[in-house]
């Protein structure tokens, strides 16, 4: 019951958040826009999965949103572009192999967790995404 009362309450939020993101211009401000729709889709789900709800129509269209933003992200980090400000490491561009493969195992992530219908699966593919976007930051993004 808590659940339902809690979840448009943190969709109207999310929503919010992304109206009023894309102060920062540029690539640097694309690449916070990309991951500021990534964050935005999770929220949701990370939210749902804590409180033991399982909505799939909701995780599965934000999932697929993660999906093809990160697919996007990609493409967010030329040769030359090391300096477009953010917290973008430098890491990205001299372990390009290793930060394609973390955005690869991450989009994966998040497109099996789109497919999800079984309740009881949700928290271990949610949990799967969520480890897959920490492996990133942890060796690709600044501490903020
Ligand atoms: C392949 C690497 C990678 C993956 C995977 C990844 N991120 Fe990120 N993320 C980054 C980088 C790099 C930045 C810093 C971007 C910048 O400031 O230029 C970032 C920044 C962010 C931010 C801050 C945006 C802002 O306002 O500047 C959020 C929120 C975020 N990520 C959430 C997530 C979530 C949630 C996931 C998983 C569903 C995820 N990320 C997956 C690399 C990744």
């Amino acid at each position: 019951m808590k659940a339902t009362i809690l979840r448009p309450a943190v969709l109207g939020l999310t929503m919010l958040g992304l109206a009023v993101t894309g102060c920062a211009t540029g690539l640097g401000g694309d690449r916070e826009e990309a991951m500021e729709t990534v964050g935005g889709a999770f929220k949701p789900i990370g939210a749902m999965a804590k409180s033991g709800a399982f909505d799939q129509a909701e995780v599965s269209e934000k999932a697929k949103l993660i999906a093809t933003e990160l697919e996007h992200f990609g493409s967010l980090f030329p040769e030359g572009s090391e300096k477009a400000g953010g917290a973008a490491l430098s890491s990205i561009w001299s372990d390009r192999t290793g930060f394609d493969a973390a955005r690869t195992n991450a989009r994966d992530a998040a497109v099996q967790l789109a497919s999800v219908s079984d309740p009881a699966a949700f928290p271990a593919a949610v949990g799967k995404l969520g480890d897959a976007c920490g492996a990133c930051h942890s060796k690709y993004r600044a501490e903020y």
